[in-house]
């Protein structure tokens, strides 16, 4: 990481609002965003439609360096390309997200994409948010943030996000993959989701967007030292 680049990493747990957070963040200080979550979804795609068997390490192997994964700002937005594909609502879909946990453990697949994500973090001032970015991405980030809340308030915000887009998913569902989740993140052998000894945890369960916003914006600010009206 170029040490005159400023890092506010942001791990936790599945479905903790750690994208938006990390979204507003970025706009407000004009950093760079990166989900790193997308990425292993979009590997997860990739795979998927060259028909890898997900337990076939070899060929898994063979299929990663083929997919070429990158951010795009478009209309105000981040977007993320699969071999230069447009893949953003796609990979938020149900079967993804059942199938994700069995790509993200994978040693080759974490190898080229923390990789990338070291590579942005060199370019950019830079907030990244996914599960082992102040552990193992960035263990010299300037700022980390680990965000948790109660499952079952996490389950009803999915719940309302996927029914909004008219997604028929009932509420057991989501919870049982997010618990499934949770277990697989927090026990898998490669970069598992644990807090960093140097990590402030942020719980939102009972926070508005605007309270936990503000939260981290302080802790940014004392943390980091980041002037935010210059
Ligand atoms: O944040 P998300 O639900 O979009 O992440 C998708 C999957 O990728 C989830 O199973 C955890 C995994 N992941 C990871 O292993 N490491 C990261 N840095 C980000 C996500």
């Amino acid at each position: 990481m170029n040490k005159l680049n400023t890092v506010i990493a942001i791990d936790g747990f599945s479905s903790c609002g750690k994208s938006t957070l990390a979204k507003q963040l970025a706009k407000t200080l004009k950093f760079a965003y990166v989900d790193s979550g997308a990425m292993y979804r979009a590997m997860t795609y990739h795979f998927i439609q060259n028909n890898i068997d997900l337990h076939d390490l070899d060929a898994i192997a063979g299929c990663v360096d083929t997919a070429h994964i990158e951010f795009r700002y478009i209309n105000e937005e981040n977007r993320i390309f699969l071999n230069d594909q447009d893949v953003s609502e796609e990979i938020r879909k149900m079967y993804i997200s059942e199938k994700v946990s069995k790509v993200s453990p994978i040693a080759c697949v974490r190898k080229a994409l923390v990789n990338i994500q070291q590579r942005l973090g060199s370019e950019h001032n830079i907030v990244m948010d996914g599960r082992d970015i102040g552990t193992q991405v960035f263990p010299y980030a300037t700022v980390k943030l680990f965000m948790t809340a109660d499952p079952k308030k996490r389950a009803e915000r999915r719940h309302a996000e996927l029914c909004a887009k008219n997604e028929a998913v009932s509420f057991d569902e989501i919870y049982t993959n997010l618990a499934q989740r949770d277990y697989d993140d927090t026990t898998r052998a490669e970069s598992p989701l644990v807090c960093a000894s140097d990590a402030v945890v942020l719980d939102n369960t009972d926070l508005s967007m605007e309270e936990q916003f503000n939260l981290a914006l302080e802790i940014i600010q004392t943390n980091a030292k980041i002037n935010l009206h210059q």
